[in-house]
């Protein structure tokens, strides 16, 4: 079973969205599990702290090295052998290829960022892979983790109905995704494109592909830069290499 445990001072937080839908189900089915651990449950004193001033002076508040040590060794020692992630604005941005190297391993570890940072030594000391969902600050690295969590998830073995929906998506193959359309035939006075009720496979295919394209190359060229060079999947960490979709 894929295991996934979080380090927090929001323990109430979870499951939260991860309790209801696809990994809602998935999780009463026992294709994963959540474990949400009171980082406060390790503080030794009276008052349960977590945190202390800033080494140098500033605002704000510093978890300690010493009590996220403590919940790190008690849920996942060196033996346990998941990928320890900590939420945090200066990680790493997270891909679908980590998602999917994640997904394909035991499970994870996530350490919820909070307050102005964590103490730098118990990142080194625990080897803390900071992981970021994007260039904006969320108050607490809680919804990160959960966000991180359900892209894990939803990846694993029997979650999603259809194995081709997960193939199709944006970025599986470095595009973002084509348009979609259900009934009726004309909203408001819009068609549906009239190709698509062609019954014509090929060419349903092709402009749906183009249109991928047009969107990748109008709205991400970071993408498709990345996509026109032939690179994508290439730099993907622990995932098998792709083959090539073009054509
Ligand atoms: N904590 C606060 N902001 C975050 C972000 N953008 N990604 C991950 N963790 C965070």
């Amino acid at each position: 079973m894929w295991r996934a445990s979080v380090i927090t001072i929001f323990p109430d937080m979870f499951p939260g969205p991860l309790g209801a839908s696809l990994a809602g189900k998935a999780r009463a089915g026992g294709i994963w599990d959540l474990a949400a651990v009171d980082l406060r449950d390790f503080a030794t004193d009276r008052h349960r702290s977590v945190d202390d001033t800033p080494a140098g002076g500033g605002p704000g508040m510093v978890l300690r090295a010493d009590v996220l040590a403590r919940a790190i060794d008690a849920v996942a020692p060196d033996t346990d052998g998941r990928p320890r992630l900590l939420t945090s604005p200066r990680g790493k941005p997270l891909t679908q290829a980590r998602v999917a190297a994640l997904a394909a391993g035991p499970g994870v570890v996530v350490v919820c960022g909070r307050f102005e940072g964590v103490d730098e030594r118990v990142i080194a000391a625990r080897n803390l892979e900071e992981v970021s969902i994007g260039d904006y600050v969320l108050s607490g690295g809680e919804l990160a983790a959960m966000v991180l969590i359900d892209a894990c998830v939803r990846l694993l073995p029997g979650v999603m109905g259809k194995e081709a929906s997960g193939a199709e998506e944006s970025f599986s193959d470095g595009l973002l995704e084509y348009p979609h359309y259900t009934r009726p035939q004309i909203f408001e006075g819009r068609d549906i494109p009239s190709i698509l009720v062609s019954g014509d496979h090929g060419r349903v295919a092709a402009w749906r592909r183009a249109e991928a394209e047009r969107l990748t190359r109008e709205r991400r060229p970071d993408l498709w830069a990345v996509h026109t060079s032939g690179m994508h999947g290439a730099q993907a960490p622990g995932t098998p290499p792709k083959k090539a979709t073009d054509g």
